[in-house]
């Protein structure tokens, strides 16, 4: 499919001094939902903002549903829906008057645009709240209206930067319903950022984790966790008689081993392959095995790898568990 989104050598310098965005290459396939993550001050909303047309360019150069970013940022424009990172919906109007301020800007006009005003904020539950002013609406609520002030203009390409952050469970999910449906239906292609790297996973097609203004790496997220994480086994044995770290360590397929006591958390590439030599290694040397779980590699880790610090706990969905035997990776 063709690339809907070009970015070449695309780097910014805020005044003379902060480089905040260091020559990222990238492009996007049309259709595509794709995930730009990585730690605060990554460079994301600047990388969101020159793509928008919001921040001048200090070298390279992109294009965006086919339209040069510096040289032609009307026709961006005009293909484009942004959901920035700080919500600007005016507090003092109500939801459908924020809504019929945006068509105004993009130009909207018709007979249907009432109507498509109503649907779109019926599409995210704000139909009661629309007559009500912007201040006395939930943070929910709030990002919901912003989303649907992006998609006004039905736009082919859709900018999310952190969408989702700070809202419910029930919330994040019913918004990414509704953008996941635009996506299969009209083909709307999706450049999003969050925080929640499970939203990310289970979303985007691609993803790459940015730091200091760089890519680090990119791919799917199978393709990522596949060279970033592999499976885990956590194997528990009835008693702490001798140490197999160096037994499990030498078994084909084992990528790392840690252990405390009589618990072994043993890194695998891929589950199936070693489990019968771990299992049966254990049964000879006459070892009672007292329980054996698995875990699938997550984002999380291939972040914590990539990055070398993890995405803000507090903000992270991961089970604590999850994060326990990262720690424990990492502390090999
Ligand atoms: N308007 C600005 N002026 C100067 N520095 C900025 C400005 N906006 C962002 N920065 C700096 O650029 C870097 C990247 O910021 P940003 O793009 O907001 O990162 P992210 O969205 O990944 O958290 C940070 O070091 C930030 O402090
Ligand atoms: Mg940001």
């Amino acid at each position: 499919m063709a690339d809907i989104i070009q970015a070449e050598n695309l780097t910014k310098v805020y005044h003379g001094k902060v480089k905040a965005v260091d020559h990222i290459s990238f492009s996007v396939s049309e259709g595509e939902i794709f995930g730009f993550l990585g730690p605060n001050g990554a460079g994301k909303t600047t990388t969101i903002k020159m793509l928008n047309t919001l921040a001048s360019i200090t070298e390279g150069r992109a294009t965006v549903a086919g339209h040069d970013v510096a040289k032609d940022p009307g026709g961006v424009r005009k293909s484009i829906g942004v959901v920035p990172q700080e919500l600007t919906a005016d507090d003092e109007l109500s939801g459908t008057e924020n809504m019929l301020l945006m068509a105004r800007l993009h130009q909207v006009r018709g007979s249907s645009l009432k109507s498509k005003v109503t649907d779109l904020l019926g599409l995210v539950d704000l139909q009661e709240a629309a007559g009500r002013k912007v201040k006395t609406y939930s943070g929910g609520m709030r990002r919901r209206l912003q989303l649907v002030m992006g998609l006004l203009h039905e736009p082919r390409v859709l900018f999310l930067d952190e969408p989702t952050l700070g809202l419910d469970v029930q919330t994040r999910s019913k918004m990414w319903d509704y953008i996941k449906g635009l996506n299969k239906q009209r083909g709307l292609t999706v450049f999003m950022t969050t925080h929640y790297l499970d939203e990310a996973d289970s979303l985007c097609k691609r993803i790459a984790i940015v730091d200091h203004g760089t890519i680090k790496v990119s791919g799917s997220p199978a393709e990522l966790k596949a060279a970033h994480g592999g499976d885990i086994v956590t194997l528990t044995l009835s008693e702490d008689k001798e140490d197999l770290t160096g037994f499990f360590s030498g078994i084909e397929g084992v990528s790392g081993v840690s252990r405390e006591a009589n618990v072994y958390r043993i890194k695998l590439p891929k589950t199936e392959k070693a489990l019968p030599a771990i299992v049966t290694g254990v049964l000879q040397k006459n070892l009672e095995i007292a329980e054996i779980a698995f875990s699938k590699p997550t984002l999380d880790q291939v972040f914590l790898d990539v990055v070398g610090r993890s995405m803000r706990d507090e903000e992270s969905s991961t089970s604590d568990s999850t994060w326990e035997n990262i720690r424990m990776e990492r502390a090999r």
